[in-house]
């Protein structure tokens, strides 16, 4: 599976990635990393480790849609198989994410549909929620809002503040983004008639990491909604 990578910032995510693949747990190459911050430290991490890396910044572009269609057409250049947004900050425009649909996937600091958008941490904490997490979601027009493939969940504990928060969960996106991957290369999960699929029926329920770092179905919600 080719894979390319998109990050505005840090670039752990990427790291983890990158990591995963060196141990062998994902069958996957990184064919290139882009970034809409000439300065994203991903890149750097990218170059470092020998990666196609491209920066464009969206100055100069007329609108959006423009400034997305010349970045899609760099990573559209790599073949990737599978388009990954890591940390990738910028909305996407509707004809790319469509031209694109199934084959993008994006990893938010949230249980979604819960606490979409930016500050997810502070929202949780705001909203007094037990429990917080990380989803891993296929990207389709609108924001934060496509088919969830799986989820972490992390407690939240009682003297958390963002930051807190924030780093338990980081810890767990990880893992989970790893895991979902993993499964990706496999073909146990997989975008079908607009569904997501594993094992090769619809999936009712978001997948969830376990203690082990494996995915499982969550059982609960399935037998509730059943
Ligand atoms: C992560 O929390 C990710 O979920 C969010 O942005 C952060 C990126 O972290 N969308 P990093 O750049 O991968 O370190």
């Amino acid at each position: 599976m080719r894979l390319a990578v998109l990050a505005s910032g840090r670039g752990s995510n990427l790291l983890a990635i990158l990591a995963a693949i060196g141990r062998g747990e994902i069958d996957a190459r990184v064919a290139g990393v882009f970034s809409d911050k000439p300065d994203a430290p991903a890149l750097e991490h990218a170059r470092q480790a020998g990666l196609h890396a491209q920066a464009l910044s969206p100055r100069g572009f007329a609108s959006r849609v423009d400034f997305d269609e010349h970045l899609f057409s760099m990573v559209d250049a790599v073949h990737p198989d599978l388009i990954v947004c890591a940390g990738y900050m910028r909305l996407i425009s509707d004809p790319v994410v469509a031209a694109h649909t199934g084959r993008m996937i994006n990893i938010h600091p949230s249980l979604l549909p819960e606490f979409k958008g930016l500050r997810t941490h502070q929202q949780a904490l705001d909203a007094h929620a037990t429990v917080h997490g990380a989803s891993v979601h296929y990207v389709t027009a609108e924001l934060d809002g496509g088919p969830v493939i799986a989820q972490a969940r992390v407690p939240v504990e009682a003297d958390d503040d963002a930051a807190r928060l924030a780093e338990r969960v980081l810890q767990r996106e990880h893992p989970l983004l790893v895991a979902t991957l993993r499964e990706l290369a496999t073909g146990r999960i997989a975008w079908i008639d607009q569904r997501v699929h594993f094992d090769g029926h619809p999936l009712p329920a978001p997948l969830l990491l376990d203690d082990a770092n494996q995915l499982v179905r969550n059982r609960t919600l399935q037998e509730s909604n059943a």
